[in-house]
């Protein structure tokens, strides 16, 4: 498991975030690369890749130092699903292992929570952007109630600070900051982990007929 694909996203993502002025610029931008991490199932950790029993983890993988993206695995247990919720900053959605359904939500007209649009179904490669400006609040499920699925998400923002609402279906909305589950993130600069292959030499040491040989 080499944690250099994650590395490779991270710098790509933070190239993106020093020309990108718009979220339309960000999510053109950032869509094909959450696409090809999402594509290969063999980097991310186990510690980030752990269910809970009761509840669905949000592990913290990389927050750009500027806050402009952060990067979530978002672990699902058998069964497990969100309440409905917005999110207030652009977001990306990208399926790593098993399937997730995200049900789309708006504002009803007598205050209360209406369902706007199918139910998307999500699959390992697929990704799916959030917009506010399009109407990000949804509820989404793990797909399955017999196995963990996971998605990785990038967000517009440190998703784990912001505050966002969810929505009750009497028409109760209530405030939150999610924070995340974990207190550590992976270490993507020990270069020593990032996939370096055991043949690595750069050259052989001289040996000691060689060294006599050259003086
Ligand atoms: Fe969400």
């Amino acid at each position: 498991m080499s944690l250099a694909r994650l590395k490779k996203f991270v710098t790509t993502m933070t190239r993106i975030a020093d020309m990108a002025s718009d979220d339309d610029t960000w999510l053109r931008a950032a869509r094909p690369v959450l696409g090809e991490l999402v594509a290969v199932d063999d980097w991310l950790p186990d510690a980030y890749a752990a269910p809970d029993k009761q509840y669905y983890r949000q592990y913290l993988l990389h927050c750009d130092p500027l806050e402009r993206f952060s990067v979530v695995s978002f672990v699902w247990g058998p069964g497990q699903l969100t309440p409905i919720h917005d999110h207030t900053v652009w977001g990306l959605i990208g399926m790593l292992r098993g399937e997730e359904i995200s049900t789309p939500y708006r504002a009803g007209m007598d205050g209360g929570i209406d369902i706007s649009g199918e139910p998307t179904r999500l699959v390992p490669g697929q990704v799916e952007a959030l917009s506010p400006r399009e109407g990000d609040i949804h509820q989404v499920k793990n797909a399955f109630d017999d196995r963990v699925s996971i998605s990785i998400h990038v967000y517009g923002g440190n998703i784990g600070a912001v505050r966002r609402h969810v929505f009750q279906a009497d028409g109760t909305i209530k405030q939150f900051i999610s924070g995340y589950s974990n207190g550590a993130v992976p270490n993507l600069w020990n270069q020593s982990l990032l996939g370096l292959s055991s043949d690595s030499t750069i050259r052989k040491r001289e040996s000691a007929s060689e060294r006599v040989r050259h003086r």
